[in-house]
């Protein structure tokens, strides 16, 4: 494949909603934790946007198990470098490398602040009238220059909506919680716009639907185009 495998993980509340306009709402329980250290511990990357470091400023490592080495490679998507120096995935390079993908456009001196704190930085192409940063791209560079063959997709609602509209997901982990939270203002599971004919859809096969303590876990095959 020119890609690595993706998978993407989400918790997400009965209607939809993977977190608040504030931010995180704390969906998972423990034994779903649990699940995710030992996905991490699974693959070669995990993905989030940057939103999702303003919003929460995650680790994004392997804790709760013991952790294989090397750890998973941290990529951040960044169109602009808006990540601030102090987020937790900018520490502690040594041990936890990240890598910001950002467009060739952002501020070079940000991106050399980056890298002075251990970092690597890679830049691609973006087209303004696209919005975000070529995703065909970036999986190309995590498997050529990084050989990156399994990479988790974490979030948030933007950065997940963006590989199911581009047909870039394999599979897909969705732990239910049992709870409703309302989704105005919510951030969605899929933000897309709503289709109007069924057929327009994005099509799953569902692998299994496993209860996990309080919630369910969903594991799904997205069908490819025919
Ligand atoms: N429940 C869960 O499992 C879970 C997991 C993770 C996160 N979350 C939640 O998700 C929320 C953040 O979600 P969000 O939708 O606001 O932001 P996000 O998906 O975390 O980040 C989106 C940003 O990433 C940058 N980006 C660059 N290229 C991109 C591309 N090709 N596709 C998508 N994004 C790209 C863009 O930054 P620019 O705007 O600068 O271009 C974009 O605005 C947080 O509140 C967090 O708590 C929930």
């Amino acid at each position: 494949m020119e890609r690595p495998e993706v998978i993407v993980n989400v918790a997400s509340s009965l209607d939809g909603a993977i977190a608040s306009s504030e931010g995180a709402l704390i969906l998972s329980t423990t034994e779903d934790w649990v699940r995710v250290h030992e996905l991490r511990n699974s693959v070669d990357a995990i993905l989030v946007g940057v939103n999702t470091i303003l919003k929460d400023d995650p680790l994004l490592s392997v804790r709760q198990i013991k952790p294989r080495e090397p750890a998973p490679l941290r990529t951040i998507l960044d169109t602009s470098c808006r990540i601030p120096l102090t987020a937790k995935v900018l520490q502690d390079q040594e041990r936890l490398p990240s890598i910001i993908v950002t467009s060739k456009e952002s501020s070079a001196s940000k991106q050399d602040e980056i890298r002075k704190l251990g970092a690597k930085v890679v830049s691609v192409e973006f087209e303004k009238n696209k919005r975000y940063l070529n995703l065909a791209d970036v999986l190309k560079i995590l498997k050529t220059q990084f050989g990156i063959n399994k990479l988790l997709v974490e979030g948030g609602s933007t950065v997940i909506t963006q590989f199911l509209t581009n047909r870039l997901v394999d599979i897909m982990h969705i732990f239910y919680a049992p709870v409703f939270v309302g989704g105005k203002n919510a951030k969605l599971l899929f933000e897309q716009e709503a289709i109007h004919n069924i057929g327009d859809a994005i099509n799953c096969e569902i692998q299994t639907v496993n209860k996990l303590h309080e919630g369910y876990l969903v594991t799904l095959k997205l069908k490819k185009d025919e």
